[in-house]
């Protein structure tokens, strides 16, 4: 569990899919690289030449730990730009046609990164539905792909509900009309081999470009990569002095850079094991909340999600109230996305569940990076219930 001071204080947290907690090896490197003196990465004397081997040293070991070749990975300021790049960039560099395929519960960056080449570039957007679990029907997608289909970016595992997606299946049906296949694996890559999206055989047959951000992984927040299976063209969407081989310009983020390697390193290293773990956790707290919370539902796919991941609508209380109800309690947990906290709309990933508009106001959701305690899961049914029983006679 972690108990630290700092930006949790504290509070127990169960936040790991807004940002994970920060491993010790990814400050280690990053002290590492601060110690030794900010340089600039594309300098000619020998400082900028370590600097430049650090840079290289971290994209060699997030590709080995992603599966992929270091050529394969650019550096950017995190998911969002991942996305962005990903979509916008592979899309205007491939001269096959204009429409785009995507899911209805994609992260804002991918949804809107469509859009924007919808609006601005007359591209045609397909946006699949997804059913109450959150999966997209292989059926669906098949009649949504056309001879003109340039992209399709379904995402690996949502951070909402948790519910990750069938994308080697998905990504198989796009690819047999010729598409470029994208998945965002932002919320997986931390505890899901992203071979699964790659298969084993990156830069094989399954995906052509994967988004990661390193503080999922527990790496420092604004840094992340867009891995690109080699020979496919990216349009780059930040120009500048021509940094990660023209697709990325901007001085390279040094310590951020060894900071995400050493995070990806050290959590792909236990992903086999810290998995099952975190699974028997989340079980257990999915199980006590349904059997004792009244009105407690499990949003999201029952077993394929996050291994860490527990999302619930209550119904008859406000996820606000919840929310605060818990941090009072010490139990820091968010409604949902962290990037849509602070709106009052209802989450259109839950209404794209069919979750109805005043339910989905009501939701939690626990990300856990590590099992929980005993007593934290007794304090969270407590917690919870007393809200209900508040919620039911007021
Ligand atoms: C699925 C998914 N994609 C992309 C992002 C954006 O990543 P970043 O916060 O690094 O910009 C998030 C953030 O939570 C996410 O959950």
């Amino acid at each position: 569990m972690t108990e630290t001071a700092g930006g949790t204080g504290s509070a127990t947290y169960l936040d790991a899919a807004a940002t994970a907690p920060l491993r010790p090896e990814a400050l280690d490197a990053m002290l590492r690289v601060f110690t030794a003196g900010q340089v600039n990465a594309s300098s000619v004397h020998s400082p900028g030449f370590r600097a430049r081997e650090e840079v290289e040293a971290a994209r060699a070991r997030v590709a080995v730990a992603l599966g992929a070749r270091p050529g394969d990975v650019i550096f950017t300021s995190g998911g969002t730009e991942a996305n962005s790049l990903a979509i916008v960039g592979l899309a205007l560099a491939t001269p096959r046609g204009r429409h785009l395929v995507t899911t209805a519960i994609e992260h804002s960056s991918v949804l809107e990164s469509c859009r924007y080449l919808e609006r601005v570039f007359g591209f045609e957007l397909t946006v699949l539905p997804v059913d109450r679990d959150g999966r997209v029907a292989p059926a669906d997608l098949r009649a949504a792909l056309r001879p003109d289909t340039t992209l399709v970016s379904i995402g690996l595992a949502n951070g909402e509900v948790g519910t990750v997606q069938e994308v080697p299946a998905l990504a198989a049906l796009a690819r047999e009309v010729g598409a470029i296949v994208h998945t965002d694996a932002v919320q997986a890559a931390a505890s899901l081999p992203v071979s699964v999206a790659a298969a084993d055989a990156w830069p094989g047959n399954v995906v052509d470009a994967v988004s990661v951000a390193s503080h999922k992984f527990g790496g420092p927040q604004g840094v992340g990569a867009l891995i690109v299976r080699s020979g496919l063209r990216v349009e780059p969407i930040i120009h500048g002095g021509g940094q990660e081989h023209g697709a990325r310009s901007g001085t390279e983020n040094v310590a951020g850079v060894a900071g995400f390697a050493a995070a990806v390193g050290a959590a792909t290293a236990q992903i086999g094991s810290a998995a099952l773990a975190l699974m028997e956790s989340r079980d257990t707290l999915i199980g006590r909340i349904l059997a004792e919370v009244p009105g407690a539902q499990l949003t999201g796919h029952p077993t394929e999600r996050l291994p860490g991941h527990a999302s619930f609508t209550v119904r008859g209380v406000s996820g606000e109230s919840m929310l605060v109800a818990l941090d009072s309690a010490g139990l820091a947990v968010s409604s949902g996305s962290a990037c849509a906290a602070g709106k009052s709309e209802p989450s259109p990933v839950l209404l794209a569940l069919g979750v109805s508009d005043d339910l989905a106001q009501t939701a939690v959701r626990f990300s856990l990076a590590d099992p929980l305690p005993g007593e934290t899961l007794e304090r969270i049914v407590r917690v919870l219930r007393a809200e209900v029983l508040r919620g039911a006679a007021g």
